[in-house]
């Protein structure tokens, strides 16, 4: 494009200034932000595994419940190798369960646990950001200590880069 005039030019400059100026400060306003996102659309993505958590059990107190555990694309090959590349998400979706005539049926949702692979923003757990989403809802959040409690226990799973759950083939 051949530019007319100086006043044309002008313009030009400018628009392209506040352009770079508008994506500096969008990059700086993300930069750090330790925020879990909501995991969107995760019962699309690999089922790991299932598991039922009765009354009793060292895990009831919060865990009682079915739990199905699912992994994102990018989880899929540390579930092989055990290590995780930044971007991997796994999600744990806690459900009541009711007996039912010789039957184990889910019923309401309890809440959703999250990790969230990033090695620079999460270097106090592991490399991982843990956050837990109360019943269906995608905003009310569960985790107040920047996930220690979580990783405090999580951190038994030290030489699978901190998660449990392995793939059956
Ligand atoms: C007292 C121990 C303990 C605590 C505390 C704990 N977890 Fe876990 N977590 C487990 C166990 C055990 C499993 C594996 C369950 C299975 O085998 O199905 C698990 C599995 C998971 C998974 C699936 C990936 C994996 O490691 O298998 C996610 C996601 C998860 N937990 C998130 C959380 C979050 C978020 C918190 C804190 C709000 C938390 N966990 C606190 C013990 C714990």
């Amino acid at each position: 494009m051949k530019i007319a005039n100086t006043g044309m030019r002008k313009k030009v400059i400018i628009g392209v200034e506040s352009f770079l100026f508008t994506l500096l400060f969008n990059l700086s306003a993300h930069a750090g932000d330790t925020t879990v996102p909501y995991p969107q659309e995760y019962r699309q993505w690999l089922h790991v595994k299932s598991m039922i958590i009765e009354p009793g059990h060292a895990l009831a107190n919060p865990f009682q419940g079915i739990h199905h555990v699912y992994a994102n694309q990018k989880a899929q090959t540390g579930l092989e190798n055990g290590k995780y590349p930044n971007g991997s998400i796994l999600v744990f979706d806690l459900l009541a369960y009711e007996h039912n005539d010789k039957s184990i049926q889910e019923k309401e949702r309890k809440l959703i646990g999250v990790m969230v692979k990033d090695d620079n923003l999460y270097k106090n757990t592991g490399g991982w950001g843990f956050e837990g989403f109360a019943g269906n809802s995608r905003s009310k959040r569960l985790v107040t200590d920047n996930g220690a409690a979580c990783f405090s226990c999580h951190t038994a799973q030290k030489g699978h880069d901190y998660v449990f759950s392995i793939t059956r083939q």
